[in-house]
Parts: structure tokens; sequence; C-alpha cells
């Protein structure tokens, strides 16, 4: 895949994923210096699923950045009436200098990068969610003032989260600890390819169905909710299936002393994270909300901004 688009973190070379954590960090402390870098520029929003963070931090950072955003629904479009995703692709570059998915099918985002002629973003898929996890990265960065070394652990579903939280990881030398309910472990190509990730940059992975092995001397306790957009009809079955997940104060005290609770967001306290963890001291889910915002002005600087 073209290394012109931003579909998945194991796209990307450790130095690259390193140059996108820089320059996001730069950003966020000179904003201003990246008022024209995409000046005129035209980015297309693509969402078959619903969004807050997504939504209004690419719309946000493309105005920021000197250009605007188009938000595209799901019935906006003529997807949803059978045109195709090829189609789609080749008429929005046609008109915009980027293009930005959120879809269900990964083959979908995959599609638009083939037959798009302009950089696609995912903005999230069934399989993935790379732009979250470069903010993540840049949270975890400005936290603990270093990535390799350090030691994560992802409590829950094995989802798109832990899928690309798997790859930033291991790319960066980021130590992974995965724990899950059985049946909801995480996808086995990806685990294989983390692991050839993680060869090469000396970090270790563990998949686990224990919650407090996953957590033990962790730097980075992180959790998402146990039921993703479109599994909504599996939501009472997860929640039985997922007992004794839940990041609460008991399995965040196994964890470093020092260690930080991140979580993607929209939370659902209560069932995937105790309230007393997400608005307790070792929280720092806002930040990492906020820098969404940064971390996504560094992909667009880097993809459509180096095109003019
Ligand atoms: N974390 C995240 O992607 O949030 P939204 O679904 O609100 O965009
Ligand atoms: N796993 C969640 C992430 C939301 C940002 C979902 O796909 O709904």
């Amino acid at each position: 895949m073209s290394s012109n688009h931003f579909l998945s973190l194991a796209d990307q070379s450790a130095e690259e994923l390193r140059n996108y954590l820089d320059l996001a960090r730069h950003i966020k402390l000179y904003p201003k210096a990246y008022k024209e870098a995409c000046k005129g520029m035209t980015l297309a929003m693509i969402f078959q699923k619903p969004s807050l963070r997504t939504r209004v931090s690419f719309q946000t950072g493309i105005y920021q950045l000197g250009g605007q955003g188009i938000y595209l629904g799901p019935t906006d479009i003529q997807l949803h009436r059978g045109e195709t995703i090829a189609d789609t692709a080749q008429v929005l570059s046609r008109y915009v200098d980027g293009i930005m998915a959120r879809v269900f099918s990964h083959s979908d985002v995959v599609e638009l990068g083939r037959y798009g002629t302009v950089p696609v973003i995912n903005g999230l898929s069934d399989l993935l969610h790379p732009c979250q996890v470069l903010a993540d990265l840049q949270t975890v960065q400005e936290k603990k003032g270093t990535l390799k070394g350090l030691t994560l652990a992802y409590v829950g579903d094995g989802n798109n989260m832990a899928h690309s939280i798997m790859y930033g990881c291991a790319l960066m030398g980021v130590n992974v600890a995965i724990g899950h309910p059985r049946g909801y472990a995480p996808d086995a190509d990806v685990t294989t390819r983390t692991r050839e990730l993680a060869a090469a940059s000396g970090a270790s992975v563990l998949i686990t169905e224990d919650p407090q092995a996953a957590v033990a001397d962790a730097d980075v306790v992180y959790t998402d909710v146990w039921a993703s957009m479109g599994q909504e009809g599996e939501h009472a079955e997860r929640l039985a299936r997922f007992k004794g997940f839940q990041v609460n104060s008991d399995l965040m005290s196994r964890a470093k002393p020092d260690a930080i609770f991140l979580h993607c967001l929209p939370a659902h306290r209560g069932e995937e994270v105790a309230a007393a963890v997400i608005d307790g001291p070792q929280s720092v889910v806002f930040d990492q909300a906020e820098n969404r915002l940064h971390a996504q002005k560094a992909i667009m600087v880097r993809l459509m901004g180096r095109r003019r």
C-alpha cells in the first residue's frame, strides 16, 4: 500500500511513525506555524458510523491548517444506494485533496486507497484505528518522556483498538500485553505481524486470558468498550463474557504505582472501566482525546501538505 495513505500503522516504518510523532509534538507546541500548511485544501470526511472525536478533530484540524473539511454522513453520498467505493474514490479525487473515512469493513478503506489518487486516511475500521493510536503514543511520550522499554497493557476486547495498539507498540519498542476474555482474542494475522514488528524493535508481546497477568508492572493501562459500533446486538452477552475484565482500582493497583490510564473514548463507566479509575488521578483520557487534533494535523500536513 502506498505510503501516501494512512491506513494501518503496520504500513509505516518505525522511522516514519517516529517522524509523525515528532511532527505532532511540534504542531501542538507551535500551531500557528502550520496555519497555511493545507491552505485552500479540502478534506472529504466519509462516515459510515457515528463519531465525536474523529469528526470534530479532523474538521477543526483541517480548518486550523488553512483548509476545510466536508462531512459526508452515511446517507449523504451514494454508497448506500450502490455507488461503488472505486467510483466514489475516483470522483472525490477530482475535487478534494484528501479523504478520511470511517467504515465498517477494513477492505472499504483499502479500496478507497487503491482507487483514490489523493491521500486516504483510516478514521476507524472494524480492524484498525491508527489515528487514535498515533495520538495515544503522543500522549504516552508526553507523560512518560519516552516510549521504548515501557510496557502497555490493554485489557478487554481484541478489537480494532487492540490491533492498532499492538502495531504501534511493536513498532516503537513498547512491550505490549493484551488481556482478553476467551473467544475475544486479537486477530491471528495481526498478532503474527505484531510479533514480527516486535522482534525488530526488541519489544515483548504477551497475549493472555488473565487480566491481572496483563497489567502486572505496566506503565500504561488501556481499555475500550466491550461492544464496538456495529456490535450493539451482542452487548448483553458481552457484559457476561467480559466479567472480570473491568479496569477498576484493584486491577490498576497491579500496574506500576505511577501507571497512567488511557481510553480511546467513548467510555462506559461501570462496564469496561470503573468511574474511580477513569475519573481518578491516573487517568489522562482528556489529554489523550486532545492529542487526536494534533496527531491528525500531523497526518494531514505530511500527506496533503507536501503535495503542493
Ligand atoms: N475515539 C474515537 O475515535 O472517538 P469517536 O468515535 O467519537 O470519533
Ligand atoms: N472499538 C470501538 C472504538 C471507538 C473509538 C469501536 O469500534 O466502536
